[in-house]
């Protein structure tokens, strides 16, 4: 059986693609925001995810206003990095997963939730931006670690879907991909925000406060943030802040109760608060499965020894910056 094992958090800042496209990574500027996913990429490539669902909005990229799908489902077997106005990024080719694509399309559908399928797709930056931030930077001619289900959500154009709308999606994929038959060790990314707006008297905005408190619900009481309309993100996190709702589908694929296992902010990157969070579900089938954080397990089970025990801290804690 598929198992959801933990979900993940990012902003995927376009600037941020293009420091890393354009060699910038150890300028200061931008090494303050790649130090933030050092761990995180160490966690990933513990963990070794078989599968990532990804979250993302699509920017005029794949659709336009001529066709603007809620929720659209990649289950094509690749994904080609589109070209954003500058040539495409010089990412390999994200690879699908279209025998699980269309399990989870069949199961959600049937549970009410009308996706739209993609059986063609390309996708920018919304998605291959925390790609490199999880997974590192990979040579165009390589492979990216694992394969990928990309799940589009409008949130460019009025009306986006609700944070309770996103948050039971989130509900129905975990129940799709647990019904899932081959043994599969799932992720699933949240991508977009925190709070910014690019454009208008408030571009520049950033709410520190409003981000934090996000994170924080996020991991401890998510149904808090299902109740929040529209008007609210627009008025506290941006115009485009809105992005935002697409953690709660992620959030909404994992438990109820979950560890953070990590937690990075900083601002700015670009004019954007860059937030980010890994959330790990805390079922048996998870644990057992999980390798992350052995240190924290032991300690759990009051088997470590001190320094572990001090290891297993330093891992919960979460890092805060900006
Ligand atoms: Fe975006």
């Amino acid at each position: 059986m598929a198992r959801i094992i933990a979900g993940i958090g990012s902003s995927h800042v376009p600037a941020i693609g293009a420091a890393i496209d354009n060699g910038k990574t150890e300028e200061p500027y931008w090494k303050r925001v790649f130090s933030g996913f050092v761990k995180s990429q160490e966690w990933m490539r513990e963990t070794k995810p078989d599968v990532a669902i990804i979250v993302y909005n699509d920017h005029a990229s794949a659709f336009s206003v001529e066709m603007i799908p809620t929720f659209a489902l990649g289950c094509a077997a690749e994904f080609p990095p589109a070209d954003e106005g500058w040539g495409p990024r010089p990412v390999p080719v994200v690879q699908g997963h279209p025998a699980l694509a269309s399990h989870i399309a069949q199961s959600v559908i049937l549970d009410e939730f009308d996706l739209t399928i993609c059986n063609k797709m390309e996708v920018d930056h919304g998605m291959t931006v925390p790609m490199n931030l999880l997974f590192g930077n990979v040579d165009k001619n390589a492979h990216w670690p694992c394969p990928v289900v990309p799940l589009a959500v409008n949130v460019v154009m009025y009306p986006p879907p609700t944070g309770h709308r996103c948050f039971m999606l989130g509900r129905a994929i975990k129940k799709a991909v647990e019904s899932y038959p081959e043994d599969l060790k799932v992720v699933i990314f949240g991508t977009g925000g925190l709070s910014h707006q690019i454009s208008g008297p408030r571009a520049g905005l950033i709410n520190s406060k409003w981000d934090k408190a996000f994170l924080d619900n996020l991991s401890k009481d998510p149904q808090k943030l299902v109740k929040i309309p529209h008007v609210d993100y627009m008025r506290e996190a941006g115009a485009e802040g809105i992005e935002m709702v697409m953690w709660l589908i992620m959030r909404g694929a994992l438990d109820d109760k979950v560890d953070e296992v990590y937690r990075f902010y900083t601002v700015p990157a670009s004019n954007t608060a860059v937030g980010h969070i890994i959330l790990a579900n805390r079922s048996r089938t998870a644990r057992r499965r999980a390798p992350a954080h052995k240190a924290g397990k032991r300690a759990a089970a009051g088997k470590a020894k001190a320094p572990a025990r001090r290891a297993a801290a330093r891992a919960k804690a979460t890092i805060i910056r900006g």
